[in-house]
């Protein structure tokens, strides 16, 4: 058994996850990654080198010359240096939101962020949050948590956090674009968004974040695993 616990979060757009998960790391000391910022961080190279984003094969080809450098710690967002550059300031823009579960579908680029995932986790003390982390990256994670809330409130906590950056925004935008981006990722083939069968499942519809994080950290503390 590791010494630190390895804690899996997974669940849909805007159910909170990213929050819940630094905070719970930092809790407990240990660091955070946010995989989904390892798939927005590729898409923002492909559409830079323009890339054709339905084009399996010449993806492949790009993840396979992108030397990718992942900092997670718990005291900060995760950051994703792309051959040198740290391209974490361009990966949550509307933009990414579009395109990013058209290449988190295809198998060999999960290939690739799933190998380096595993081997962030290898050592233990990290909590991650994604889609497929419980079933796929940490199969033997030490606690696994799925987070969901409604449609709505997923919708009105996105459009709450993105609003400041951008006035534009509608409610309903927002609402339309999460539930097409996880009608991509509960229908792909390879590692779908799903419910892995040993997992804490959290609907957070009524609870605040505060909360969430409350009943996460006294179920890890109080097996006496969480340290
Ligand atoms: O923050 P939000 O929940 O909206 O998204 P994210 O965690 O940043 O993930 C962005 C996208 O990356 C998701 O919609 C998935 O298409 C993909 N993703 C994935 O396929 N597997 C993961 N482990 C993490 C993200």
């Amino acid at each position: 058994m590791q010494s630190k616990p390895t804690i899996a979060i997974d669940g849909p757009a805007g159910a909170g996850k990213s929050t819940v998960a630094k905070a719970v790391a930092r809790n407990l000391k240990i660091d955070y990654l946010d995989t989904g910022a390892m798939y927005r961080a590729v898409t923002v190279v492909a559409l830079q080198k323009s890339y054709d984003l339905h084009d399996e094969q010449s993806l492949a080809n790009l993840i396979k010359n992108l030397d990718i450098e992942v900092k997670s710690s718990e005291k900060e967002e995760t950051r994703i240096i792309v051959n040198g550059e740290d391209v974490t300031p361009f990966i949550r823009t509307a933009e990414i939101n579009e395109h990013v579960s058209f290449i988190a579908k295809f198998p060999s680029v999960r290939k690739a962020l799933v190998r380096l995932q595993r081997v962030l986790g290898e050592k233990g003390g990290i909590v991650m949050d994604g889609r497929d982390i419980g079933t796929r990256v940490l199969p033997d994670a030490t606690f696994k948590f799925f987070l969901t809330a409604s449609l709505p409130e997923r919708a009105r906590r996105r459009y709450l956090e993105m609003f400041p950056k951008n006035r534009d925004l509608s409610l309903e935008k927002v609402k339309k674009e999460i539930a097409r981006r996880d009608n991509i990722d509960k229908n792909r083939k390879t590692d779908p968004l799903r419910v892995s069968k040993d997992s804490c499942i959290i609907d957070t519809t009524d609870m605040s974040i505060d909360e969430v994080i409350e009943f996460i950290v006294k179920k890890i503390v109080g097996t006496g695993e969480g340290s």
